[in-house]
């Protein structure tokens, strides 16, 4: 594996997923085996577990960990062939090669703009990030993907799950702001290659870019979605085709111990943070059918897994 920004880039999905299990039952299994390497992880934007568990992750295995904020103060600019007199400190072509002389792996955390689709869509600043860097890059979450959270999601699933073949319902909730679509893209993409029955459920109007919907099942009833359901993941998401907008929604979507009843005793997932009673009842995040924290927890090993992988082979 030579970068890990999407589920293109997995070789083999199934083999990473056995690798994070195995990795939590022994997290200390290879710890000096990046003894000597640094990850660098860059954040355009906050962020709570992403940044610990990948840290800790790292250390797990012997990395040293340098975190830089790019959204305090230095500004880098992206565009190419641009007159350069503007609040914009540093270019990209720049920052990404210096970073590489200080990194071994190099983690990028950067949301969309919400406002230019097609750029968003070109995940214009992790592939800035991945052009001009010399070492392997990690998405810490990019403007349309999530995939760290996604191969946790598949863990925390196989961990959880009692049939052979759960069904997976990922469910829209509200929120007040328009957040990003990276999540939900994310966990629709990687459910492609878990062996589950996945539905999507969603106000009309908040379909899925057409790339990720497609070969998904999509509901707009959220009690049809949720019959039999075995776990239920919600997440806000905003609209993709009226782009970052958040269009008007009649019905109740937060998640509930009614709607929870429509299930097969699902569990309740969630890759936080989360809005109690926006987006899902306390009622339901603070039951035992909630696995948000156990899911958080993955984190880590699934991100052990994904740094193991980049740096296995190289000396
Ligand atoms: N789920 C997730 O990525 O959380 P953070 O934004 O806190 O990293």
């Amino acid at each position: 594996m030579n970068q890990f920004t999407c589920l293109e880039d997995v070789p083999d999905p199934q083999a990473l997923l056995d690798k994070a299990l195995q990795w939590k039952q022994n997290p200390l299994a290879a710890a000096d085996s990046a003894k000597g390497k640094t990850l660098v992880m860059v954040f355009f934007n906050p962020s709570l577990r992403t940044r610990l568990s990948t840290e800790k992750a790292a250390q797990n295995l012997g990395f040293s960990v340098m975190t830089f904020e790019a959204s305090q103060g230095w500004q880098l600019e992206m565009e190419d062939q641009i007159v350069m007199n503007t609040d914009k400190a540093e270019h990209i072509r720049e920052a990404a090669a210096v970073i590489s002389q200080y990194a071994d792996v190099i983690g990028v955390r950067s949301f969309p703009s919400l406002d230019d689709r097609e750029k968003d869509y070109q995940d214009y600043i992790l592939g800035r990030f991945v052009e001009y860097a010399q070492v392997p890059v990690i998405s810490l979450e990019s403007a349309i993907r999530h995939p760290l959270q996604s191969l946790t999601d598949w863990m925390t699933i196989k961990e959880h799950q009692k049939q052979a073949r759960p069904k997976v319902v990922l469910s829209w909730a509200p929120h007040p702001k328009a957040l990003p679509q990276a999540v939900a893209n994310s966990f629709v993409e990687w459910m492609q290659v878990a062996d589950v029955d996945l539905v999507v459920t969603h106000p009309e109007g908040y379909e899925l870019a057409p790339d990720f919907r497609q070969n998904v099942r999509q509901e707009y009833d959220q009690q049809k979605a949720f019959e039999g359901a075995d776990f239920v993941y919600t997440k806000n998401w905003s609209a993709y085709s009226d782009y970052g907008q958040k269009p008007t929604v009649k019905k109740d979507w937060m998640i509930s111990l009614e709607k929870m009843a429509w299930t097969n005793e699902a569990k309740f997932m969630h890759c936080l943070p989360v809005r109690r009673n926006v987006v899902v009842a306390d009622a339901v995040l603070d039951s035992p059918q909630s696995i948000v924290i156990q899911q958080a927890g993955n984190r880590t090993f699934a991100a052990q897994a994904v740094l193991h992988e980049l740096i296995k082979n190289k000396v």
